[in-house]
């Protein structure tokens, strides 16, 4: 139970349909597992409640709450309902992010994708910190966990993506940075392959190949054990770093990628 007596927000906690389960998905049921109430915050709030439903189903505490992170209004929304109905945030993850619909390398990517993935990947994490940032200090501390990307510091094909993953990554050391002071620590993780249905599903669909064939291709160029991580590889992360084992940890950006990192040099 480490995070027992803690409540956690978890922006991003529906998931894409599909076969495996998502980053969000994964974060918040291992934190309920772990003793922390948890506000399931999704633009699609089926997908919240499903969350919800698999929480409470192995006895966890957990409550939906639909909010488009794009907007001010709603990360403001998504901070009174958690203060409302948990009555405080000691945990917020950020793991809202998309990519694809006309991303590409520079020259090919359109101007409506970057606009749209700036949009949710940069501003909509900027929003939601801006808008718990305040009741976290009034609460005399906090810890955030970011979700970036592998893809922040390696690439080339999906520029919108890379870099409103790297900004993700300045993103959280400036507000480590800005907020240990109050006793809040802003740390992110950088997922590598990893096997969610947004991934392999969207990957497949954009390629026109079957998600066992992406999935081959994917796990062949993972070195630890030559396959992609999941999100539960995730999970276990933002645990650690949403947890007071990490109490002296903040600024920190984790690959979390079976090496890749290591093989990108
Ligand atoms: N899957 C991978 O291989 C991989 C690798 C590196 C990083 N990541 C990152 O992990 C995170 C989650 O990925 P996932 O594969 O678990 O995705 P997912 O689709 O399962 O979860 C993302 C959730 O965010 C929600 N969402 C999208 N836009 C929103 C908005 N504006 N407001 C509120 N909610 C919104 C979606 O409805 C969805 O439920 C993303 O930030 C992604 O960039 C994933």
């Amino acid at each position: 139970m480490r995070l027992e007596g803690k409540t956690a927000v978890v922006a991003g906690a529906g998931q894409t349909p599909g076969e495996t389960i998502g980053n969000g998905r994964a974060m918040a049921v291992l934190f309920a597992r772990e003793g922390a109430k948890v506000l399931c915050v999704d633009r699609d709030l089926a997908r919240a409640e499903e969350t919800v439903a698999q929480i409470v189903s192995e006895g966890g505490e957990a409550s939906a709450f639909e909010a488009n992170i794009t907007l001010a209004a709603d990360c403001e929304a998504l901070v009174k309902a958690a203060r409302d109905r948990f009555g405080r945030i000691d945990v917020l993850v950020n793991n809202v992010g998309i990519g694809g619909g006309g991303d590409g390398p520079t020259h090919k990517a359109s101007e409506a994708a970057f606009d749209r993935i700036v949009s949710v990947n940069l501003k909509g994490m900027f929003l939601t910190l801006k808008a718990a940032l305040p009741v976290m200090r009034e609460a005399g501390g906090g810890a955030i966990v970011n979700i970036s990307s592998l893809a922040s510091i390696a690439g080339g094909n999906q520029i919108a993506y890379e870099v409103t993953k790297a900004a993700v990554n300045r993103l959280t050391t400036g507000t480590a940075q800005a907020n240990a002071r109050h006793n809040i620590r802003c740390n992110a993780i950088l997922p590598g392959l990893m096997d969610t249905p947004m991934a392999i599903s969207g990957i497949a669909e954009a390629r026109g190949e079957s998600t066992e064939a992406v999935r081959a291709a994917r796990n062949a160029t993972v070195p630890l054990g030559g396959r992609m991580g999941t999100a539960w590889d995730t999970a276990y992360a933002a645990l650690f770093l949403a947890s007071d084992e990490a109490r002296f940890i903040t600024g920190v950006l984790l690959p979390v990628d079976g090496g890749m990192s290591v093989r990108v040099g």
